[in-house]
């Protein structure tokens, strides 16, 4: 017979404990939530009647429904009122003396039968366990953030956690509408030590100035899909607990020095600065635990005209090559009205990427998204020629040929000779340094990077990267290219991976090290990182779109530039590749995908 949970206790009213008790009183069961002081215990009682108040005016809770929930909640100070609970749920801040105290209190307090049971993000739960006489009936239940939407628990067994008590999580978690996945106990569980390296990382490149705030977080939000950037996810975090996390990740995950907290966060946190329950972190808000963010003097002025001022005037565009991107760039460049040069190898290769291009623009006529006279419109603004000669009164080169570095340097140096002065050469290398491009000519200032993401009529990013000798006059008007397309440029240095894949590829490589090492299943690693963090796919599905080989690659070329150990490619995906599992291009990756 499965235990009954008729009432829970939650301690600790902050960012994840007002979310938890919603989420318990949403569902039927009676709370007790305890906080330290009245001044806390209000914060809590605010935060949850302002998160259900919001949900009633959503329409997605009826007035009735919010009375009931919050009559099951009944507000408290200090531990003694949890006596009579059948479960715990402690979500105090992320220390470990602290999270130890109160369970020896929370071991005297309640009845013996109850689960004590912490919120903790990386500590260990095992020593958390040990300050009690029960550690057999203590239990990690790990919630997302926001607790009341994200579907995921990480339900986390030590040792000597006995398989009752899991089992009778895990139907509380199903109860509650969730989706758990049972772990053991390291530092991070699955979403969080696949997650906090790359904040990390978001974290270090915003130090560095290596792109602004706005710019890495739309990076990842319209590069890879994410429901918000990294930055703002800190933000929601709280840099204090995500300080925290990292730290203990850090001395309990080997010490990966990718998880060494960067100083800023330790500044920010000193100065006050936790993020949306202080009112300001990486953006400011509106008010302290507000999500709506207020312009403050970083924020970009992003107006049309701002944007082109100092621009140079682009109307004719060169562009270079006959593969997938350089037929996607033609078609974006044609849609928005630029008169397009296309070069390719020969005739052949032009009509080729003029069927495709005209397949795709008749897509968007069945679609209802372009008129028929829009599309010949379009068309009739290609011209197509096999000579580079053609391009001696373009204003602007993209180039998109083959990612090799000897083949690029060569054009490059023949658009040189051939390009009136004052036009914007731009390379789509996604993995080439583009200063080497740059040196090929004589006016580095004009050379910059303009990586589409594919399929570039679709994806809503251009990352434009200027290279030490790039001018702000040519990124600018760069810039104010992307704008023109209906794109968002973001800008940043000339490193490897540029923002997008310097921040997804270690992850995912982190996702395969994880399955490597037999920690969890593709499925709940998979699991994990879409219903706990929000993304479009689990890190293993990705792997077997993008292709085994291609990822391969990219993490090598990362690990070779910046020499983090921490990047070295994982001997799995080494071996897949060997073994010609490169995913859906071949039919097996990860996973087989010719049964399905
Ligand atoms: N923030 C996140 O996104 C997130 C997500 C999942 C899990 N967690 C984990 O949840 C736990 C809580 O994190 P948070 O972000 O909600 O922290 P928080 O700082 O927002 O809230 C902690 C709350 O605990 C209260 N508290 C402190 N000492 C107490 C005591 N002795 N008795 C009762 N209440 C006490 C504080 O007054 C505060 O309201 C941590 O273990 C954290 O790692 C956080």
């Amino acid at each position: 017979m499965a235990r009954e949970f008729t009432s829970v206790g939650v301690v600790g009213l902050g960012t994840m404990g007002a979310g938890i008790v919603e989420v318990f009183a949403r569902n039927g069961i009676d709370v007790v939530a305890v906080e330290i002081s009245e001044a806390a215990l209000q914060r809590g009682r605010t935060t949850l009647t302002g998160s259900t108040d919001r949900a009633v005016a959503k329409g997605k809770l009826a007035e009735a429904e919010r009375d009931a929930l919050l009559s099951r909640v009944h507000f408290q100070v200090g531990l003694d009122a949890l006596h009579s609970v059948d479960l715990v749920i402690e979500a105090v801040p992320e220390h470990l003396d602290l999270k130890q105290r109160i369970f020896a209190e929370l071991d005297r307090v309640c009845k013996p039968e109850a689960i004590l049971a912490t919120n903790t993000s990386s500590l260990s739960v095992t020593e958390i366990s040990v300050a009690t006489t029960r550690p057999n009936q203590v239990i990690g239940i790990h919630f997302f953030n926001p607790a009341p939407v994200m579907k995921l628990v990480e339900v986390v067994r030590t040792v000597v956690t006995s398989a009752d008590v899991v089992a009778d999580v895990e139907a509380l978690c199903e109860r509650l509408g969730k989706v758990d996945v049972t772990i053991s106990d390291r530092a991070g569980f699955i979403a969080n030590a696949l997650l906090f390296g790359y904040l990390n990382h978001a974290v270090s490149m915003l130090e560095s100035r290596y792109a602004t705030r706005e710019d890495i977080d739309a990076a990842m939000k319209l590069g890879c899909g994410l429901p918000m950037g990294p930055l703002a996810l800190m933000d929601l975090i709280g840099l204090d607990t995500a300080y925290e996390i990292l730290d203990t990740m850090y001395r309990r995950g080997g010490r990966d020095r990718r998880h060494a907290p960067v100083p800023l966060i330790k500044q920010m946190v000193t100065a006050g600065l936790l993020g949306r329950k202080s009112g300001r972190g990486f953006y400011t808000y509106e008010r302290p635990g507000s999500p709506v963010v207020v312009p403050d003097e970083q924020t970009p002025v992003a107006s049309e005209s701002a944007l082109a001022d100092g621009a140079r005037g682009i109307a004719k565009v060169g562009v270079v090559g006959s593969g997938t991107m350089a037929t996607g760039i033609i078609e974006v460049f044609a849609k928005a009205g630029y008169e397009v040069v296309s070069v390719t190898r020969g005739a052949e290769k032009s009509a080729k990427v003029f069927e495709s291009v005209k397949t795709s623009l008749n897509k968007g006529v069945v679609r209802g998204k372009l008129s028929e006279a829009d599309r010949d419109a379009a068309l009739g603004r290609i011209n197509w020629s096999a000579t580079l000669e053609h391009l001696a009164d373009v204003d602007l080169v993209v180039e998109a040929v083959v990612e090799e570095l000897s083949v690029k340097k060569a054009l490059f140096a023949s658009l040189d000779e051939i390009c009136k002065p004052g036009v914007v050469l731009a390379t789509t290398t996604s993995s080439l340094p583009v200063i080497d491009v740059a040196m090929a000519t004589q006016r580095p200032a004009d050379v910059v990077g303009l990586h589409f993401f594919n399929p570039a009529p679709i994806m809503p990013l251009i990352e434009v990267v200027q290279t030490i000798r790039t001018s702000v006059e040519t990124t600018t008007t760069a810039k104010a290219v992307c704008a023109t397309l209906g794109k968002t440029g973001v800008v940043c240095g000339d490193r490897s991976g540029f923002i997008v894949n310097a921040l997804l590829f270690p992850y995912l490589n982190d996702a395969v090290k994880m399955l490597e090492a037999s920690y969890s299943t593709a499925d709940d690693i998979d699991y994990a990182m879409k219903l706990g963090c929000g993304y479009p796919m689990g890190p293993f599905e990705l792997l077997d779109v993008v292709g085994l080989d291609v990822s391969l690659a990219i993490q090598r070329e990362l690990y070779l530039e910046l020499r983090e150990p921490g990047f070295a490619p994982a001997p799995l995906l080494e071996h897949l590749v060997t073994a010609g599992y490169l995913g859906r291009k071949t039919g097996r990756g990860f996973r087989d995908h010719t049964r399905r």
